[in-house]
């Protein structure tokens, strides 16, 4: 729910739940300590929470981000995001558990629908609600939770490791670069039975995500690691740009030249370099299949 508060001039959101047993109301009080407890701009900050004991609800105030969450974000914006933007949300996302992992806390439910996303296009992971304490850092036995299809394997038998987080991520990575989640449950992703890569509109992300969805969960790629793989994609992205960009000056440059006729480049050679910078444009738009935003 959606409200103004008028003493702070500012949007908040209103987070109803209802106390049905003293279990679930300890639960919902823990997911407002635990969000308290992480320092991170990328996981939404709670200003107050309300208990109100006659009808056993429990209000939690946060701040409102106008965005939405990232799953109706992305369905309906897909033909105007950019790849650099869907990186920017990776990094964010990832940096984000990075912060809820240090605590010993486990996300266990990271979905596109836990993700939000503020004017600023700055993400806030939400819904700590299933999310549990790891004791001594080890992997600890819980009832499942988490949804189905985002759920990392060993999470399906009940273990509970801040590598299901991984898991998680990488389902969100493979929703970004448009795999749809009902095809992943259909290829059986919990073997490690991928859809091919060609399916995907943001490849080298989706071959990251598959690395953070192995089925053993040691030999998934961790978080750190990640970041450093986000942002290697993200110069090969901006050089290969920069390429284009100046092929495509050249090119400019040499027809307006002829056209002036200031230049001595002959007719002949300026086929030639026409042709030659149409080559090199094919081989630039073959390194960069299907990220329309670099052509
Ligand atoms: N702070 C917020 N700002 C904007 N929308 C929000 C906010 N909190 C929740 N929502 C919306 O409500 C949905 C459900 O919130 P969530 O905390 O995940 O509750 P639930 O436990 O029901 O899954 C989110 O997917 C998002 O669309
Ligand atoms: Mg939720």
């Amino acid at each position: 729910m959606k409200a103004y508060q008028e003493k702070k001039n500012r949007f908040v959101a209103i987070k109803l739940m209802i106390v049905t047993s003293s279990d679930v109301h300890e639960d919902q009080i823990l997911e407002y300590q635990k969000r308290g407890l992480i320092e991170s701009q990328y996981v939404l900050e709670n200003y107050d929470q309300l208990y109100d004991k006659d009808n056993q609800f429990q209000f939690i105030i946060s701040k409102f981000c106008e965005k939405g969450n990232l799953f109706d974000y992305f369905l309906q914006n897909k033909n105007s995001l950019t790849n650099d933007i869907i990186l920017n949300f990776c990094t964010q996302i990832i940096q984000g558990v990075i912060a809820i992992h240090d605590k010993n806390i486990v996300h266990s439910d990271l979905k596109p629908q836990n993700i939000l996303i503020n004017e600023d296009y700055q993400i806030k992971i939400c819904d700590l609600g299933l999310s549990q304490f790891l004791k001594e850092q080890k992997s600890e036995t819980f009832s499942k939770g988490g949804s189905y299809c985002y759920r990392a394997p060993e999470q399906d038998k009940g273990v509970l490791i801040k590598q299901c987080d991984v898991f998680g991520i990488g389902c969100i990575m493979c929703f970004l670069s448009n795999i749809q989640i009902t095809i992943l449950i259909a290829t059986d992703i919990k073997n490690e039975k991928f859809p091919p890569i060609e399916n995907s509109t943001f490849p080298e992300l989706t071959s990251l995500a598959y690395q953070m969805m192995k089925k053993e969960p040691k030999k998934r790629i961790n978080l750190n690691d990640c970041l450093e793989k986000l942002k290697q994609i993200q110069n090969n992205m901006t050089k290969n740009s920069t390429k284009h960009e100046l092929t495509q000056e050249s090119e400019v440059k040499c027809e307006s030249q002829f056209k002036d006729g200031k230049s001595d480049v002959k007719r002949s050679q300026l086929i030639q370099i026409k042709n030659f910078v149409k080559s090199r444009r094919r081989r630039y738009l073959k390194q960069t299949v299907k990220q329309e935003v670099y052509l």
